[in-house]
C-alpha cells in the first residue's frame, strides 16, 4: 500500500451505520471488484469496488464481506485470496489472514474456499438478503461484476428469500463523511496542489497538453498518490469546450487559455479540481472578465451550498446567478432569457453541466438523490461557461466540505484569483 494504514475504527463504524439500518434478521453481502482482464495474458490496474473498501478497509481483488444481524448479535464475516509462500513468488505479497484482521478491525477472516459454506449457513436464520449493485444514475454496466455473478447463484439456490438493494441504505451513509474521511480527500487535494504548482512552473506557448499530464503524474506518483482519480482533462484553445475531452494531444498556442481539471487519487478517496490558466502567462481583457464571471458565480455558489437545501434548488439558484453574467457579457440577451434555449433555460447554451456534486471515494461519489445537504457532506463546486465561437471555456472547481454555518473549502490555498495566477506564471 502507498498510502498510510488507516485506522480500522474508520470502517468498524462504517459498517455499524450500516447495520443499524438493516432489518432484524437479515444478512448483507459485499464483493470486491474483479481484475479486468487487458489483452493477451494482461490485466488492468485493479480498481477496488467502493463499497467494499467502505466497510472493510480491503485493497485487494477476490475479497467478500457478510454481515449478519441476528437477535442480540451481530456477526461480521471477511474472506480474502488464499496466499501462501509460493503464491507469493508468483503474485508478490496478498494479505494474510492477520494482516486482513488488522487492516478491517474484523475477528472472522476467512480464506474464500470457505464463503459459499458459510453463506449456506449464514442464510438459514434469514429474512431479507440485501445484495450490493452500482446504481449510480449515470453507470453504463456492461460488463457483470463479482456482485452481479453471486446474485444470480444466491437468488437461485434461495428462492425464497427477501432481497432487496444494499445501495438503498449504503448511499445515503456514503454521502455523509466521516473525519477521517475529510482528512484524506484533504490530502488527495493537497497533493493535488503540489501539481498546480508544478503546471505554473512549467506552462509555456509550445508545450503539448499531454506534457501538461506528464508533469502532474510525476508531482503525484511523488506524493503518495495512486494516480489521477479520473482521466484528466487537459483542454487548450476550443478544446475547452468539448466538456469530456481527454485527447490531450494538442500544442497549447500563445493566445489560448488551457482548461485543467484534474485530481490526485489518495488511499482510494478522490479530489476534483479545475483550473484555467493563460499559456502566455497573461489573459486578454475578454478573457479576464469570462474568468471573473464565472469565479464570482463560483465564490457565491459556494455560500450557497448550505445544510437543509436540496441540490436541484441550489442548481436552480446558481442559474440564475450565471444568467446575469452571461447577460453582462453579452453572451445572452432578455430577450433569449424570455424564449430559452432547446426548451431549456438560456444559460444552458453557455453552462450546459451542473454545479455540483458528491465527493469522496469516487469522483462522482454516491448519494441518496431524496437527501437534503448536511453537514460533513462534501461538493465540488464547478461552474463554467463555454464559448465555442470564441475558442474559450472556463471552469472553475474547487473541493467545498459542508459545515453547520461556514463550509470548508479543501482547495482555498490553490491559486485562483486572475491576478495572482499571472504573478505565479510569470515568474
Ligand atoms: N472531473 C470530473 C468532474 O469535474 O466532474
Ligand atoms: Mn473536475
Ligand atoms: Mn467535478
Amino acid at each position: 500500500m502507498r498510502y498510510t494504514t488507516i485506522n480500522s475504527i474508520l470502517f468498524k463504524k462504517n459498517r455499524a451505520k450500516l447495520v443499524k439500518k438493516m432489518a432484524e434478521k437479515s444478512i448483507a453481502i459485499f464483493h470486491s471488484n474483479d481484475l479486468m482482464p487487458k489483452n493477451a495474458d494482461q490485466v488492468m490496474p485493479f480498481v477496488q469496488n467502493s463499497d467494499l473498501f467502505y466497510f472493510s478497509g480491503i485493497d485487494q481483488e477476490e475479497t467478500a464481506l457478510i454481515l449478519i444481524k441476528e437477535p442480540g448479535e451481530i456477526k461480521e464475516l471477511l474472506f480474502i485470496k488464499e496466499t501462501s509462500d509460493l503464491i507469493k513468488v508468483w503474485e508478490g505479497n496478498k494479505l494474510t489472514l492477520n494482516e486482513a484482521q488488522d487492516i478491517s478491525g474484523i475477528k472472522n477472516v476467512f480464506w474464500n474456499k470457505e464463503f459459499k459454506k458459510m453463506v449456506n449457513k449464514a442464510v438459514l436464520n434469514t429474512s431479507t438478503i440485501y445484495l450490493n449493485s452500482n446504481e449510480h444514475p449515470r453507470a453504463n454496466i456492461v460488463v457483470e461484476s463479482r456482485d452481479a455473478r453471486f446474485k444470480t447463484w444466491i437468488q437461485s439456490k434461495f428462492p425464497n428469500k427477501r432481497y432487496k438493494k444494499a445501495t438503498n441504505l449504503v448511499y445515503s451513509i456514503r454521502s455523509q463523511k466521516e473525519a477521517e474521511e475529510i482528512k484524506l480527500i484533504n490530502k488527495a487535494c493537497e497533493i493535488t496542489h503540489l501539481g498546480v504548482k508544478r503546471v505554473l512552473k512549467y506552462l509555456r506557448p509550445g508545450v503539448f497538453e499531454y506534457e501538461i499530464e506528464a508533469e502532474i503524474i510525476h508531482e503525484f506518483l511523488m506524493n503518495k498518490s495512486s494516480g489521477f482519480a479520473y482521466e484528466p482533462i487537459i483542454a487548450s484553445g476550443a478544446n475547452a469546450c468539448i466538456l469530456h475531452y481527454n485527447d490531450n494531444n494538442m500544442i497549447c498556442k500563445n493566445g489560448d487559455v488551457v482548461l485543467m481539471d484534474f485530481g490526485a487519487e489518495y488511499a482510494n478517496y478522490s479530489s476534483d479540481l479545475t483550473r484555467c490558466f493563460p499559456v502566455n502567462g497573461r489573459f486578454s481583457k475578454r478573457q479576464k472578465n469570462v474568468y471573473n464571471a464565472v469565479l464570482r458565480v463560483m465564490k457565491l455558489a459556494i455560500k450557497m451550498l448550505k445544510p437543509g437545501i436540496t441540490l436541484s434548488s441550489y442548481e436552480n439558484g446558481v442559474g440564475e446567478l450565471m444568467e446575469k453574467e452571461l447577460l453582462d457579457l453579452g453572451l445572452i440577451t432578455k430577450k433569449d432569457i424570455k424564449n430559452g434555449w432547446q426548451g431549456g433555460p438560456a444559460y444552458k447554451k453557455y453552462y450546459m453541466h451542473g454545479t455540483s456534486h458528491h465527493l469522496g471515494l469516487d469522483v462522482h461519489d454516491v448519494s441518496d438523490p431524496q437527501d437534503v445537504l448536511t453537514e460533513g457532506m462534501v461538493f465540488t463546486c464547478e461552474p463554467g461557461i463555454y464559448i465555442p465561437e470564441e475558442e474559450l471555456g472556463i471552469r472553475l472547481e474547487n473541493d467545498i466540505v459542508i459545515g453547520k454555518l461556514n463550509n470548508i473549502d479543501l482547495m482555498k490555498d490553490i491559486p485562483i484569483e486572475a491576478e495572482e495566477i499571472e504573478d505565479l506564471l510569470n515568474i
